[in-house]
């Protein structure tokens, strides 16, 4: 990590820890509501490959599969071919730049019934400030008819989810909704996450 990165990651925690009581709650399990949105962070890239094998097949870590559907704000009704832009840690904890191939990072596109599906390990957790975040995958989803999404998904069981997470409320580690469980289906750990957008203002 370079050092205006470090600065930037330091001052961005210390906005989001801030900023942290401003955000809701998140939904209880069941209820149907929009995902919740987060900030992009640092780490976001813009133009990463087009690949639903986000982790190279010599990338460190245990494997994972993600899978769910873009709904539409009833939770029921599909959203055809949103644009899934996808980037996280290594298994240590690092990020990876342009640089190093948009390593751990892609973009997928959601079919027409908006299922969508990608491969990759499972990130590790990293330090920040006096503490850690959680192991997590950013998520931003874009379409032209709803508002775009940034967000994030957990994993059930992991010891630095809210409230020991170091960011605080702020990115919402506390939010049933965005804490998948994985499953071992046909020899693979697999997870599903729904993504629920919000139509855009007209
Ligand atoms: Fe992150």
């Amino acid at each position: 990590m370079t050092a205006s990165v470090k600065i930037f990651t330091l001052f961005f925690g210390i906005f989001v820890i801030l900023s942290g009581t401003a955000f809701p709650e998140g939904p209880a399990t069941g209820q149907c509501l929009p995902s919740q949105y987060d900030l992009e962070g640092p780490y976001y890239l813009s133009g990463a490959p087009l690949r639903s094998d986000i982790a190279g097949p010599d990338e460190p870590g245990q494997r994972i599969i993600i899978k769910g559907k873009v709904l539409t704000s009833d939770c029921r009704t599909p959203v055809s071919e949103a644009l899934i832009e996808i980037w996280q840690t290594g298994a240590d904890g690092e990020y990876h730049y342009r640089e190093e191939g948009f390593r751990l990072r892609g973009q997928i596109n959601a079919g027409i019934d908006g299922h969508y599906s990608f491969s990759t390990i499972k990130p590790g957790r990293y330090g920040l400030l006096r503490g850690f975040r959680p192991a997590h995958i950013h998520m931003k989803v874009t379409h032209p008819e709803y508002e775009p999404l940034i967000t994030q998904l957990y994993f059930k069981g992991d010891p630095y989810l809210w409230p020991q997470d170091a960011c605080g409320r702020g990115c919402k580690s506390n939010d049933p909704h965005r804490i998948i469980e994985l499953d071992e289906k046909k020899g693979v750990l697999q997870g599903t996450f729904n993504i629920i957008l919000t139509p855009a203002k007209k």
